[in-house]
């Protein structure tokens, strides 16, 4: 079966889409080529209970590995996409005798999955360290084993999704209400790999998200951080609600979380380090110069990874 060649995205490096998707071949038109210019991004697999046929779901040739299941059409696109890009980059990154941070949010939960699905296969050894309550039940609902900073203050890989990524891989996170301590176990890892649906992809922070940048701050200076944040920088900053609770969403940190809704596009470096430095803010969901590497489910089935640029 001939495979037509990677196509190119915006950012120079691609993988194919899946059968039967557009600009894929369902019928007789080629394959698709996981194969990527210049990287070494691996398709993600099926487990062995997915792909229902006892095997992997992958077909590999002259080093070409060819993804060969259908994807389920009950899910949506964006569910499929955050799978896509979850497993492939455990696909990539994880590797025995790792600690590995745990993202929190939708999509980790299909990078979690498939390495649960590993661990049984390969018998990995790997511990794991969370970035919330809910990363820590994910790590304890797939029988992964739980760790924490004291025991593993070295975190060797952290995967993590997020709300918006940018041209030069600057990230909002904290969508999730979770940001403080996806930065400390990002921060504290050799290498933070990111993981997201193609919603996620802006050339500028804002382009896609617009709910606001995610800033931390202790309960009872939230009033003063919020006039200070838009008396400094503009936009508006509101204390977010909880939804099936009278009152504010509080974090796992027991704090409160203000969206700042920007009105410009900045210099977000500078911007990041003025907010962390007004009295009450604890963290802000801006994640700066932090992703080395960013695996983009998208809607055609593809994966599209970008990475950061080195000067
Ligand atoms: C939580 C986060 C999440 O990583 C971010 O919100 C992405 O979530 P999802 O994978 O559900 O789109 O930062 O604080």
């Amino acid at each position: 079966m001939q495979r037509p060649g990677p196509f190119s995205t915006l950012y120079g490096r691609v993988l194919a889409p899946l059968p039967g998707r557009a600009g894929g071949a369902a019928s007789g038109g080629g394959g698709n080529s996981w194969a990527s210019l210049g990287s070494h991004v691996q398709p993600p697999r099926r487990s062995q209970s997915e792909s229902g046929g006892g095997t992997d779901g992958t077909s590999t040739r002259s080093g070409i590995v060819a993804p060969v299941f259908p994807i389920f059409s009950t899910m949506s696109k964006a569910e499929e996409a955050k799978r896509l890009a979850g497993r492939a980059a455990v696909e990539n990154h994880v590797k025995d005798n790792q600690v590995l941070g745990i993202g929190s949010g939708s999509t980790i939960v299909h990078a979690v999955q498939r390495i649960a699905e590993r661990v049984r296969e390969e018998n990995l050894n790997l511990v794991c360290i969370p970035t919330s309550f809910q990363a820590r039940q994910l790590i304890l609902q797939y029988g992964l084993t739980l760790s924490d900073l004291d025991r593993h203050p070295e975190i060797d890989l952290a995967i993590d999704g997020a709300d918006e990524v940018d041209s030069e891989l600057n990230l909002i996170k904290g969508g999730g209400g979770c940001l403080t301590q996806e930065k400390i176990v990002a921060g504290y890892a050799s290498h933070f790999i990111v993981i997201a649906d193609f919603r996620k992809n802006s050339q500028n922070l804002g382009d896609q998200w617009h709910k606001g940048i995610p800033i931390e701050v202790i309960p009872m200076a939230y009033v003063p951080v919020s006039r200070a944040v838009t008396r400094k920088f503009g936009g508006v900053a509101e204390l977010r609600m909880a939804v099936n609770k009278a009152g504010p969403v509080v974090t796992d940190n027991g704090n409160f979380i203000l969206d700042w809704k920007f009105e410009q596009v900045h210099q977000w470096h500078d911007v990041n380090t003025a907010i962390k430095m007004i009295p009450g803010v604890v963290d802000t969901g801006l994640f700066i110069n932090m992703a080395e590497r960013v695996y983009f489910g998208m809607q055609d089935g593809s994966v599209s990874m970008r990475e950061k640029h080195v000067c």
